[in-house]
């Protein structure tokens, strides 16, 4: 079985983990500092997002070197001490490969401007628009020409039918992987590939089941991404990545998954991401992405909203067991472990497009920076008075506690999996012998289950066959 198959994956914001020389901004060497965290935890691996030089345009997914490191972030030597930290540790790590464009400012933008995706007109070529809102095209105000962004205009799309384009990257692959990487995320990757008759996508005719801007929202993704020749260019970095392994972040419902999961290992299931907290939406989220089989189950991530936010914070205990009992890999992002919620943001937000409040610093202790930073925070600290790391260690009886019991129970579990439908208010399904319960609602529910608790979320949630609210078990079954 590959190591990641039943991996939990601790996702890490650098600029938000531990700052470790006192700017403020969190690096390399203070996520080195604090691997023993994730090793209490007890999880195998972690995901940093971006630490390359940037603008900043969009906090690192918009890179300007692709095989080096951001000096506010530390340099090669503090990526090989992490490394090699983490190996010791038994912890593989994950980058983040940004493959559908660079920054603007990426000397490629102006060496090799065939590797970009411009207008064959004076103007924007067609009606497709930017993830961020707006039109996907700009004018580059040095040479007059229009180019494709298919986010803010400081990320020019590449060009994937450049073999050009395949070489510069699969490099960047196997460089990283020479220097200990263990495999990537790939971001944006149903961007990656646009028609290349730049045709117009139609008018939207279903609902989308992914939140997109209102404009995004009007047309169906038909040519602007999505499209099947990405399949070349996805085996291209399958090619240079060799057996690490490869998560894709496809803004797509499950049903497209498929034909990414021929070339990629896994995929994040975003219908489960947006699920609202009710039953019925999160069995109809689960049941088809678990039936792929080699899906990334994830709550919450840097881009959306905070679990605690979203969910509510009675909920957290039960959508931390869902997360983790159900079968596959599970994504944790920094931070949901004691219960974080969406801060304040900043004002003027560093984030145009409204992301700051997912972002705000961990927080490993009381004090008034919460252990993040010498220095001052870029972003505050949220609470850390209220929920801090060093305070739930200590503590059994904690959400983070609960998170370490639970990824060392999943283990436990044995694989299979059947859904089982049509009980009211709950999430529940058996893993072989066992069978997960979750209360999704504010009142008692009845359980389908009878064989004695080996995991809970409360202590005793379970009274005459109901399921107390906002609980969750793991009962082994006989027969
Ligand atoms: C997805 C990343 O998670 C997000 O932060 C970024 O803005 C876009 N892709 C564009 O790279």
């Amino acid at each position: 079985m590959p190591w990641w198959e039943q991996a939990v994956v601790y996702q890490i914001y650098p600029r938000s983990f531990q700052d470790s020389d006192g700017d403020g901004v969190g690096d390399l060497r203070g996520i080195t500092q604090r691997l023993d965290h994730l090793v209490w935890l007890g999880v195998d691996a972690f995901w940093l997002s971006p630490f390359y030089p940037s603008p900043l345009a969009d906090f690192g997914y918009d890179v300007s070197d692709y095989t080096s490191v951001d000096p506010q972030f530390g340099s090669l030597d503090d990526f090989d001490e992490l490394v090699a930290a983490a190996h010791e540790r038994g912890l593989r790590i994950l980058l983040d490969l940004i493959l559908c464009h660079t920054s603007i400012g990426h000397p490629w933008f102006r060496e090799h401007p065939d590797w970009y995706i411009w207008s064959p007109v004076d103007g924007p070529p067609n009606n497709w628009v930017s993830s961020f809102g707006g039109p996907a095209w700009s004018r580059d105000e040095e040479t007059g020409r229009w180019y494709l962004h298919s986010f803010y205009p400081e990320q020019p799309d590449l060009d994937w039918r450049n073999p050009e384009v395949v070489e510069a990257f699969q490099g960047v692959v196997r460089f990283w992987i020479d220097r200990g990487a263990d495999g990537f995320r790939l971001d944006a990757i149903d961007r990656l590939i646009k028609d290349d008759q730049l045709r117009d996508d139609p008018p939207a005719t279903d609902t989308f089941p992914l939140p997109l801007r209102e404009d995004a929202a009007k047309l169906q993704r038909l040519y602007s991404g999505n499209r099947p020749e990405a399949f070349d260019a996805l085996a291209s970095i399958r090619a240079a990545a060799g057996d690490a392994l490869l998560v894709g972040e496809v803004f797509q419902p499950t049903s497209e998954y498929p034909r990414y999961l021929e070339v990629l290992d896994l995929v994040f299931a975003f219908e489960f991401l947006f699920s609202p907290w009710k039953a019925k939406r999160l069995r109809a989220a689960v049941g088809p992405a678990a039936e792929l089989g080699r899906v990334a189950w994830v709550m919450s991530n840097h881009d959306f909203e905070r679990l605690a936010t979203r969910v509510g914070p009675e909920n957290l205990r039960a959508a931390a067991m869902l997360l983790l009992a159900l079968p596959g890999a599970a994504f944790v992002y920094q931070g949901d472990e004691i219960g974080l919620a969406n801060g304040p943001g900043a004002d003027p937000p560093f984030d145009r497009a409204g992301r700051d409040p997912m972002r705000h610093p961990m927080q490993w202790d009381a004090t008034p920076t919460g252990g993040f930073t010498s220095g001052e925070p870029w972003l505050p600290p949220v609470d850390p008075g209220e929920r801090n790391v060093e305070a739930q260690r200590d503590d059994p009886g904690s959400l983070m506690s609960l998170y370490r019991l639970l990824i060392e129970g999943r283990k436990l579990l044995g694989d299979g999996f059947r859904l089982l439908e049509g009980l009211e208010g709950l999430v529940s399904f058996a893993r072989r012998e066992h069978i997960v319960a979750i209360n999704a609602t504010a009142g008692s529910q009845a359980a389908p289950v009878t064989g004695p608790p080996e995991l809970t979320t409360h202590p005793d949630p379970l009274a005459d066959g109901l399921l107390a609210p906002h609980a969750g078990v793991v009962t082994r079954e006989s027969g």
